[in-house]
């Protein structure tokens, strides 16, 4: 039997998932090189000195480790709902500019983190949230006027090529390898699916402008993953519009 999994228990299930995450992910040629890639497009100043950045969704800080990477210099704060997925992040070297929290990307004032950010970077964290439109606005309001996000995220619905690899690569690899790795299949064939059902390309950036992102634009990445895990661009408008 297929058994879904509900949006809400997704990090539950990612704390299933934690102990293999670093191992499986390690084995995605690209994976860490995209996370840079999508970091390097915030297109921060300098080396970062002065800056707040936050990672959303920051799992075991391997996207973390991209924005570190992107700005060495700025305070990071990584936010994940797992707790599981964060011990991981914490058991590695960051420098003491770098500290993590546990919450709810939907709660994040409740656990004492606010803007305004310099920067956010959210790496497949928007297709797992239950209200992908509210979570955007949110994020909005947490980064400083003109700042930029990026979201990292597979996007398949716009390329049936695209679609037809991802249905490939995750039912002869990702799906058997998560199984075997973690003796639980269900996260992995929520991977699938959940890509399957998010929204293109085209829908995603108009889905950012309508909650309310400037400067909206999505930049693919190299390599077999072309066309499957995009960097999606926006800037919260520098300026409040006047009607
Ligand atoms: C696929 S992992 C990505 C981790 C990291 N960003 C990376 O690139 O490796 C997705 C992460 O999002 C977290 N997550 C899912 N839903 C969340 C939510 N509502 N609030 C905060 N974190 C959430 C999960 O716990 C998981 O660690």
């Amino acid at each position: 039997m297929v058994r879904s999994l509900r949006k809400a228990a997704v990090p539950g299930a990612f704390d299933t998932a934690a102990p293999a995450y670093d191992r499986l992910v390690d084995a995605n040629p690209g994976y860490h090189e995209h996370l840079r890639l999508s970091a390097s497009r915030l297109e921060l100043p300098g080396d970062g000195v002065g800056l707040r950045l936050l990672d959303l969704g920051c799992g075991t800080g391997a996207s973390t480790a991209a924005l570190l990477d992107a700005a060495p210099g700025a305070e990071i704060v990584g936010v994940d709902a797992s707790a599981q997925m964060l011990a991981q992040a914490r058991t590695k070297e960051w420098p003491d500019t770098v500290r993590f929290v546990h919450a709810r990307a939907e709660e994040l004032a409740d656990a004492g983190v606010t803007g305004p950010f310099d920067g956010i970077l959210a790496a497949y964290l928007v297709r797992n949230l239950p209200d992908p439109d509210g979570g955007l606005a949110a994020i909005r309001d947490l980064l400083r006027p003109g700042a930029p996000l990026a979201v990292h995220e597979y996007s398949v619905a716009d390329s049936p090529r695209a679609r037809a690899t991802w249905t490939a690569v995750c039912w002869t690899i990702i799906i058997p390898s998560g199984w075997m790795r973690t003796g639980s299949a269900a996260l992995y064939r929520y991977l699938w699916r959940s890509v399957q059902r998010f929204d293109g390309a085209v829908a995603f950036q108009n889905r950012m402008r309508r909650a309310g992102f400037e400067e909206v634009r999505a930049e693919t990445v190299p390599g077999w993953q072309a066309d499957i895990v995009h960097t999606f661009l926006g800037r919260r408008p520098a300026q409040v519009r006047s009607v």
